[in-house]
């Protein structure tokens, strides 16, 4: 991997003599307006999760010991917040998309045959293929279930229909990592299917617990599409090792998985570049000094800058849309958590 140099900060205001220090914003933050609901979504997650089965019981123990960020429940519980007041549905929302992204994640892992999640070992790893896909099984019934019990129509059909996308986005992915011939339209549809439609899903879950308003319910779904694409570029940005993240780097390109910042890259290059950076990515097995090289090569030819300026402009779409609601501590904060997922650095 190249040095590359630090993250530039990304600010839209020039620097005022009397603005206070740019602040780092942390998670922390963002969740501080809804900090008490989520001790209430805790209870709540693990209460639906409860089984009588002693194996599930322990891998479950051991799956709320692997600590998320938990970023999808805090989107839906300050969607809701800023859209009027979380309620109890939202909390079957927060539930929702956390046992729906749990299972997605498990099911994940075995599908790439990745030995660690959440810097511990995975399900597969500990408990074979298996348990983890009856695992992930077991969490999406409950998911679905939990929504069932309580006549949550909408937000079951919402979840769904993100459960579908999700599935459709990781097929095409693998259609498209086949062929090695993936543009940025196409890009753009993956992880619009694959990520962007949870964390959408989230918002506009959030919103409808809170609201009938049918403009602030579609408002909110846009920033949740648009927020879910910024973090997805994040993502794949880690995998050029733009940000120290404690995760090995290349994984992507070891996969053959052509993500925003070498589609770029491949696209401005002539014919000969190409060729030799294709040929290290068909590769079966890459060394570091080709995993070296092709980081290289992106970072010369602009494809680092150019996915960060595209994450910037969602997340900046994505703000420009929630100043339209009514100034609450929970609209900033969601303002804030645009500006943490494109900082972030788990
Ligand atoms: C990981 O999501 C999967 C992606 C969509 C990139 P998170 O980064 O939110 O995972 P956890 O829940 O914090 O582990
Ligand atoms: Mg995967
Ligand atoms: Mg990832």
């Amino acid at each position: 991997m190249p040095d590359l140099p630090p993250a530039q900060p990304e600010t839209d205001a020039p620097a005022s003599a009397f603005a206070p220090l740019a602040r780092t914003i942390t998670l922390a933050d963002v969740r501080r307006p809804v900090e008490a609901e989520l001790a209430h979504f805790r209870r709540y997650f693990r209460g639906a999760m409860r089984t009588k089965v002693g194996l599930l019981d322990k891998v479950i123990r051991y799956v709320l010991h692997q600590k998320g960020k938990r970023i999808r429940p805090i989107l839906v519980l300050l969607s809701a917040k800023a859209c009027g007041g979380v309620s109890e549905s939202s909390y079957r929302g927060a539930a929702l998309v956390e046992l729906l992204h749990t299972a997605t994640l498990i099911h994940d892992d075995v599908v790439d045959d990745a030995e660690r999640r959440r810097g511990l070992f995975s399900i597969n790893a500990l408990w074979k293929n298996k348990i983890a896909v009856l695992l992930g099984d077991f969490l999406l019934s409950r998911g679905l279930l939990l929504a069932l019990d309580h006549h949550d129509y909408p937000l079951l059909h919402t979840v769904s229909d993100a459960v579908r996308r999700m599935s459709e986005g990781e097929l095409l992915q693998i259609e498209k990592t086949r062929h090695l011939d993936i543009d940025e339209a196409t890009y753009f549809r993956i992880i619009s299917d694959k990520t962007a439609s949870l964390i959408a899903a989230c918002t506009t879950c959030g919103a409808l617990s809170a609201t009938d308003d049918a403009e602030d319910i579609e408002r909110m779904r846009v920033v949740g599409e648009k927020l879910g694409l910024a973090f997805q570029i994040r993502d794949d940005l880690f995998d050029f090792g733009v940000q120290d993240v404690g995760k090995p780097l290349g994984i992507d390109l070891q996969e053959k998985k052509l993500t925003l910042p070498l589609i770029f890259a491949l696209r401005e290059s002539g014919r000969a570049d190409r060729k030799r950076i294709l040929r290290i990515v068909r590769k079966k097995r890459k060394s570091r000094a080709d995993i070296r090289t092709v980081g290289a090569f992106v970072e010369e030819t602009g494809g680092i800058a150019y996915a960060r300026r595209r994450m910037t402009e969602l997340a900046r779409e994505a703000r420009d849309l929630l100043a339209a609601f009514p100034p609450t501590e929970a609209r900033d904060a969601l303002i804030d958590l645009t500006d943490y997922t494109v900082r972030r650095k788990r």
